[in-house]
């Protein structure tokens, strides 16, 4: 079912969490809150739950209103139909697999056929039915969160809520998990809020990512347009652009890297206000110094030499320093590696020379670094 989110404001006493945030979630669409931690994605999540009282706005889920200020409806959390994972697994210790899929069921009133029918059915869904029968005690971590995705789903929730399910699980299975999590969502045409501060589940789990930084959705689009043109310089960053610099306006040699005496042309066009530019490292190359003159393309070139060389297998990572300028990230798909002190040639691509506003502070200290109320590591 779509949801619709309005002008959405919540405080805590005097600390803004939420800043008039506008979202419309389409039905069966998944849409990923992502953002640092402390940024407000719980906080809005739990708005959508109804487990938060906004300070202001409006929540539909469906054609149901369940919150709006001006009126002060609010419907009550376990009235509006949401199925929520959490980071922690919440299983029952004593109750079998199936028990803890199927009792939400029959608290809702369903009988015992039906409820464990059902149970098995999603079970399946989430690759759990040949452990229906053994304690929820004895699963492992990334099983427990099975059982709670199940028993979500098997709710049949209007919008299914997750507040960064796989965050404590280790990394392969989060991979493992992640794919799945795709498959059921497109499979079972899911309507979801998701909230991470990975970018990678972000990019691998939404139809359109939000983007958000201090309470206000800053960007919202799909992973490729995300991925591909972050609005501002602090997104880029945060979306692991290794490369990104201050740039200072003026001359007639492009876009003059900060404290640099090296520039950079840019086929995009130059907003007004403080600039940054972002290279990804994978549309850079990088080329044995000795081999430059055969170089033909139309791009900047600039002259350096290699630092750090690591091979990843299908790519090299590069670290090369810049004559009179930064130290640049390559990531190379060529799989011949430079040693470290070979003179090079970097090649960046008019076209791959984004140019961003520049809205990250003064490099003094983090504003939004995490917060106290963030339900992180702790949780
Ligand atoms: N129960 C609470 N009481 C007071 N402040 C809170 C509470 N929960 C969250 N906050 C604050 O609200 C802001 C947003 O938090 P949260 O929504 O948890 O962020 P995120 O989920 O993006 O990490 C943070 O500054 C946090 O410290
Ligand atoms: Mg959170």
């Amino acid at each position: 079912m779509n949801v619709t989110i309005e002008g959405l404001s919540l405080s805590y006493g005097g600390v803004s969490a939420v800043q008039d945030l506008d979202l419309a979630i389409g039905d069966g669409e998944s849409i990923v809150l992502l953002g640092q931690s402390g940024c407000g994605k719980t906080s809005t999540m739990r708005c959508v739950a109804g487990l938060e009282t906004p300070s202001a706005g409006r929540i539909a889920i469906g054609d149901r209103a369940v919150f709006d200020g001006d009126s002060g409806k609010s419907v009550p959390s376990h009235k509006r139909n949401v199925g929520m994972v959490f980071q922690s697994y919440a299983v029952w210790p004593h109750k079998t697999v199936i028990e803890n899929v199927a009792f939400p069921l029959r608290m809702k009133g369903q009988n015992r056929t039906l409820s464990r029918a059902k149970a098995f059915n999603v079970l399946e869904l989430v690759g759990l039915a040949h452990l229906a029968h053994r304690g929820a005690s004895q699963l492992s971590g990334g099983q427990m969160q099975r059982v709670a995705l199940a028993r979500s789903i098997a709710m049949e929730p209007s919008v299914l809520l997750l507040d960064e399910p796989l965050s404590n699980l280790d990394a392969r299975l989060r991979d493992d998990l992640r794919v799945e999590l795709r498959r059921i969502q497109l499979e079972r045409g899911l309507t979801s809020l998701y909230v991470t501060h990975d970018q990678q589940e972000a990019l691998a789990l939404a139809d359109r990512i939000a983007i958000m930084q201090s309470g206000r959705i800053q960007q919202l689009g799909t992973p490729q347009e995300i991925y591909r043109a972050p609005a501002t310089a602090s997104i880029a960053t945060f979306l692991g652009v290794t490369n990104v610099f201050p740039v200072e306006r003026g001359g007639d040699l492009g876009l003059r890297l900060e404290g640099h005496s090296v520039a950079l042309r840019s086929s995009h066009p130059v907003p007004d206000g403080p600039i940054s530019v972002a290279v990804r490292p994978e549309a850079v190359t990088v080329h044995d110094a000795e081999r430059a003159d055969e170089l033909t393309s139309r791009a900047n070139r600039l002259a350096g030499k290699v630092r750090v060389a690591v091979y990843q297998g299908s790519s090299v990572r590069y670290q090369v320093s810049i004559d009179g300028g930064p130290d640049l990230d390559v990531v190379s798909l060529d799989p011949v590696v430079l040693a470290p002190d070979t003179p090079v040639v970097v090649e960046v691509p008019e076209a791959a020379v984004s140019v961003l506003p520049d809205d990250t502070p003064a490099p003094a200290t983090d504003a939004a670094a995490p917060a106290a109320g963030d339900t992180g590591a702790a949780a």
